[in-house]
């Protein structure tokens, strides 16, 4: 496929060599057609930047809205909309003034200072997973033993989900999240049973408020804020669409990167106070992020000389963005020591990531823990043949089978 010519519309997404290269298109693209025209699989139109400034200049302005259920925004596919945000039902969370006041609760919430408090109780759900994956003995599945339950059980602990239940929460998001595996009355179901339990935790949590994110939403409508039992729902399905499959691909494509190419585990070893640079390097050198993000533009811009009239849906392919030698030196380098790392693996601006501390401190604590425990770790599959995750939005590996 040729990609040097800005008149040609090009299939999107585009099809990587493997779960760990970048497909040969971002480069071109970056370097020859930075506004390229797209068909999304919905069959719509849409237009792609792929440079780091652009990437950048579409994600941080406050007036271009991810909500693409607007009169004339592309459909990302035939049946959905672009991401969980998206969904009618979140429509009263995702519009504008209200997502704004939703945003700056939910914010107040996931402050640094509150996500390190609950650094030593994530370091002990990780020592759990890998002290029950290493009793069962080599080869295991990262994905499943660790890399998948570890972020659902922290996002239990922030709903106030008590540690009996929190296995409930997994079988439901998984359900929910893959859509491949389980047919749609499996999904439907699971999404019913899902919703009929958090209107009971909610009405628990009204009973015997605790300490944990509902329950701050409920005190704060006791105060006279507006928060609808909608809201609240929500909000909880929300964190765990948000915060649960994201941070679950990370952890193992993460670790898939560093053991691809072992002088990176070992420079961790001899150097674990890497890992806060080797994790934003982690999330910045990801090439299987995904689909990138949607807006729609509602005024004429200006993208690398290109005019973009409103009225357009941009698609926003941080991935690439991230590659972007003009922006990062040694751009197609994983290093490990690399400071600052203004990557944009968790988008910009207003509507950038709001669970990014607790990301990090995940990533960090699993990564920390791994290096300590299981020191011989290794890829037991080349990283050419590591299965990539089916779905369309969030980019991951479906089994990451390792040894140590
Ligand atoms: C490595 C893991 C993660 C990545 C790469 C990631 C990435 C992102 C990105 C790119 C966005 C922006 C979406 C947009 O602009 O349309 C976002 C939003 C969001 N993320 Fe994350 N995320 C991660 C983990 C988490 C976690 C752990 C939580 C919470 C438990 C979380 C909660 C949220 C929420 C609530 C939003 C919506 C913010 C808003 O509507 O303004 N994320 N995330």
């Amino acid at each position: 496929m040729s990609t040097d010519s800005s008149d040609q519309v090009l299939e999107y997404p585009f099809r990587a060599p493997n779960a760990v290269e970048p497909p040969e298109e971002w480069a071109k693209l970056r370097k020859g057609c930075p506004v390229a025209h797209v068909r999304l699989p919905s069959g719509d139109k849409a237009v792609l930047v792929t440079r780091y400034d652009d990437v950048r200049h579409v994600l941080s302005d406050p007036r271009f809205t991810r909500n693409l259920s607007q009169e004339g925004a592309a459909r990302i596919t035939a049946n959905e909309g672009g991401s969980a945000f998206e969904s009618e039902a979140a429509a009263e969370i995702s519009a504008g003034e209200q997502h704004e006041k939703w945003r700056r609760f939910i914010s107040r919430w996931f402050t640094v200072k509150r996500i390190s408090a609950m650094q030593q109780s994530i370091e002990a759900m990780a020592n759990q997973l890998i002290d029950e994956m290493v009793a069962k003995g080599p080869p295991a599945d990262l994905v499943s033993e660790l890399a998948f339950p570890l972020p659902v059980w922290v996002i239990a602990e922030i709903l106030g989900i008590s540690v009996d239940e929190r296995d409930k929460l997994a079988t439901w998001s998984n359900a929910m999240l893959t859509l491949t595996q389980f047919t749609q009355a499996e999904v439907d179901k699971a999404q019913a049973e899902f919703t009929e339990y958090l209107m009971g935790h909610i009405a628990k949590k009204r009973a015997q408020p605790g300490d944990d994110l509902l329950s701050d939403l409920i005190r704060a409508a006791d105060q006279g804020e507006q928060i609808s039992e909608k809201v609240l729902m929500l909000t909880a399905q929300g964190v765990l669409v948000a915060g649960h499959e994201t941070t679950s691909n990370m952890i193992a494509k993460m670790v898939a990167m560093l053991l691809s190419d072992r002088k990176r585990w070992e420079r961790l070893l001899a150097e674990p106070s890497l890992v806060r640079t080797a994790v934003e390097e982690a999330l910045r050198f990801d090439a299987n992020a995904g689909f990138g993000l949607p807006r729609f533009i509602t005024e004429d811009i200006e993208l690398s000389g290109t005019k973009v009239p409103r009225g357009t849906t941009i698609i926003c392919n941080m991935a690439s963005a991230n590659r972007d030698e003009k922006a990062f030196e040694r751009a197609d380098d994983m290093v490990l020591n690399r400071a600052p790392n203004p990557h944009l693996a968790f988008g910009a601006g207003g509507h950038s990531c709001v669970g990014q501390a607790l990301a990090r401190t995940e990533l960090q604590t699993v990564l920390s823990v791994l290096l300590r425990r299981l020191p011989s770790l290794d890829l037991a599959v080349a990283s050419q043949d590591l299965p990539r995750r089916e779905g369309l939005l969030v980019g991951g590996i479906e089994r990451l089978l390792v040894r140590w």
